[in-house]
């Protein structure tokens, strides 16, 4: 089995990077290995102008840490207001890459998505015909619906129906978590598209649960049974097309997570490839990370891969710090734990031989 990969510099196709304090302390994580990363709009107030995403855009550049290249690629947030003209208008000055949608209440600040889903109809259908892609937290909000089934009764209530209603429209079901996700993207043609995290690649259910209630491994969609997570790990090792990699990496405060009523979020970003080449190497497809993280999601968003490098070695014992300190407190990175560790090191031109 080799220990050393070199590939395409990933992306990733689902970030959450906050703003102010806690964005300049996050940053530095994806940066250190991604070279362009999706970014949510999710913010307090949520980003659903254009405006707003050309200063949230530049609140982000601004923050890099020295001499960085790393590439934010902007979402809106989608509404039941959401104009067409200004989606049209900010994909056609190349503001945005993708729309967000969230149904009402679904996750962290969610409360101003969609609850109607008739009056997001124009947009969508403004959306397929100049072909930006619309993102989808794919969970029902429902009371009613069991948390583990919110994601596959999506599929049958609201995704289904929307994809008929909408032919053309380019969709990411975000952040898959079920076997039925997984078979209903594999059904699709090539026009739906889903993102897998690095966390739900290795937790079940019983890692949240069993023994103790492990506030870090709580994230939504929430980590499912064991034959789902087969599920997410045979679809991220396919080199299928329409899978990707998403890390979803949403940092909280400790004292936001480790409590009565804890945020949810997996705070990745910083060991998501570390942690994949660890997955993939142990299922003897370390080769196949490269389009899993690099190549796969670029495609689908129509951009050119990465000319940069990224060169994953295992290095046993080495490990970010558990904790980043933040001004809004410490956060805790996720941690398996693992007994073996990676490093990953871009390198800055696709002068090194593929590995
Ligand atoms: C995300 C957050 O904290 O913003 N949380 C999460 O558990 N993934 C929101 C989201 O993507 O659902
Ligand atoms: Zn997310």
């Amino acid at each position: 089995m080799s220990a050393t990969l070199t590939m395409t510099q990933p992306d990733d196709w689902h970030l959450h990077l906050r703003d102010g304090a806690m964005l300049a302390a996050v940053l530095p994580d994806s940066a250190r290995h991604f070279a362009r990363a999706l970014i949510m709009p999710n913010l307090m107030p949520p980003v659903t102008t254009a405006a707003a995403a050309r200063a949230y855009r530049d609140r982000i550049l601004a923050a890099r840490p020295a001499g960085s290249m790393f590439t934010p690629l902007m979402t809106l947030y989608l509404t039941e207001d959401t104009q067409p003209a200004e989606v049209a208008a900010a994909q056609a000055e190349g503001l945005i890459a993708a729309v967000k949608l969230y149904p009402a209440g679904a996750t962290t600040n969610s409360a101003s998505g969609v609850r109607d889903f008739q009056r997001i109809r124009p947009v969508l259908e403004r959306m397929a015909e100049i072909g930006l892609p619309l993102c989808v937290h794919g969970e029902v909000t429902d009371p009613e619906i069991d948390i583990f089934d919110r994601e596959a009764v999506f599929i049958e209530r609201v995704l289904d129906p929307l994809r008929r209603a909408t032919p053309g429209l380019r969709l990411v079901l975000e952040h898959v978590t079920t076997r039925e996700g997984v078979q209903y993207v594999r059904d699709s043609g090539a026009g739906l598209a889903a993102t897998i995290t690095a966390h739900h690649l290795l937790l079940n259910r019983n890692h949240l649960l069993a023994g103790g209630i492990r506030p870090h491994f709580y994230c939504l969609p929430v980590a499912k049974r064991e034959r789902h997570r087969k599920a997410l790990l045979a679809a991220a090792l396919s080199g299928d097309a329409r899978f990707f990699l998403g890390t979803d990496s949403a940092p909280h405060p400790n004292a936001a997570k480790q409590s009565a009523c804890g945020c949810a979020g997996c705070f990745t970003a910083g060991n998501a490839m570390p942690l994949l080449a660890e997955i993939f190497s142990r299922e003897h497809a370390l080769s196949r990370l490269e389009a899993f993280s690099a190549l796969n999601g670029a495609a689908f968003y129509g951009l050119a891969p990465n000319t940069s490098r990224l060169r994953l070695t295992r290095v046993d014992g080495e490990n970010l710090p558990p904790r980043l300190d933040t001004a809004e407190g410490p956060v805790t990175r996720f941690d398996p734990g693992f007994a073996s560790a990676w490093s990953a090191t871009v390198l800055p031109s696709a002068k090194e031989p593929r590995a």
